[in-house]
């Protein structure tokens, strides 16, 4: 692996529509192609460190080479490593402002202003680079454990709400363990009072059904937790795991079925609903594939 820093300077100012529009792409596509890293932008200019497989970064630094939204690429530090840095970091993102400087208050910075953030600059000061990329990653890793933050982070209040939403998954995060465990202990009661039957025929298949059932509810919690847990890291919500829990979900329903008791148009709408998601996962699922496929004629 190898880690691999460049500078460049933007052909046209960036607004926060632009950086959203990049680091968006980039958090999509980097996770599939192994890379890691974070990008800086002020003054006009991008840092960007990128990690990963040697190939991989090569081949990713000449597309981004030949991307029109900047010019210059230089790249400034080139070394190969055995671990990540960024390693949560699909695409992290740090804005270079005087507020974002001051606030650093770090000695190696105190001397370095928005306007120093320029492609000469930092190309004679490779000091100033080392300590911009170390300051930035560790407050990162400081401010509550988050993996990506959005470009908005300059903005207080947005900051604010960011983190009482980060504070409520991780909360539900902490209910739905509490509810799995809870599960388990359920279905633990449930065969272990059928296994204290008096006779093997009092275990009926109806018991064995429910205790089926039981079993994948634990099971489709545990995907909610998953669910909840990939938020936390991604800052997206992943729709096709969302697809495959409300198909496990109402694949618990099918196998509990009571086909005695049901009427024929719920059995046929339930048939629809696991139609349509499977449908929907089954087009998700290939969309991924031809994705990858596109981004990465290699593979
Ligand atoms: C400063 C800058 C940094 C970029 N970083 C990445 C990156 O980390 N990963 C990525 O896939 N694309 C990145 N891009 C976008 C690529 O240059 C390119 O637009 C994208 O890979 C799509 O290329 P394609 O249309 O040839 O597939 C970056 C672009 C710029 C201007």
């Amino acid at each position: 692996m190898i880690q691999l820093v460049y500078i460049s300077a933007a052909t046209a100012p960036m607004s926060k529509q632009d950086l959203k529009d990049l680091l968006q792409y980039c958090r999509q596509h980097n996770p599939q192609i192994g890379v890691t890293g974070m990008l800086f932008y002020g003054n006009g200019t991008f840092l960007q460190v990128l990690e990963g497989e040697e190939q991989v970064i090569d081949e990713l630094l000449d597309t981004i080479e030949q991307d029109p939204r900047h010019t210059g690429l230089q790249v400034i530090q080139r070394k190969a490593i055995t671990e990540r840095e960024y390693a949560d970091w699909s695409m992290g993102f740090q804005q270079v402002s005087e507020r974002a400087l001051r606030a650093a208050a770090s000695a190696e910075l105190d001397d370095f202003h928005e306007g120093d953030f320029k492609t000469g600059y930092l190309r004679e000061h490779r000091i100033v680079v080392q300590s911009l990329m170390d300051h930035f990653r560790k407050q990162r890793i400081k401010a509550a454990g988050q993996s990506e933050l959005g470009v908005d982070e300059e903005d207080a209040m947005i900051n604010v709400l960011h983190r009482i939403i980060r504070l409520s998954v991780r909360a539900l995060a902490i209910m739905m363990v509490i509810t799995i465990v809870w599960g388990v202990l359920e279905v633990g009661y449930a065969l272990y009072s059928q296994l204290l039957a008096p006779a093997v025929t009092d275990l009926r298949i109806n018991d064995i059904v429910v205790i089926f059932g039981a079993f994948l509810s634990v099971l489709i919690a545990i995907e909610i937790f998953v669910n909840i847990t990939l938020y936390l890291r991604d800052d997206v919500v992943h729709v096709k795991l969302v697809i495959a829990t409300a198909l496990m979900a109402i694949a618990r329903k099918v196998i509990v079925f009571d086909f005695e008791k049901l009427t024929p148009m719920y059995i046929l709408a339930t048939a629809a609903v696991v139609l349509a998601l499977g449908l929907v996962y089954w087009l998700m699922d290939r969309q991924t594939v031809i994705g990858a496929r596109y981004q990465r004629p290699e593979a």
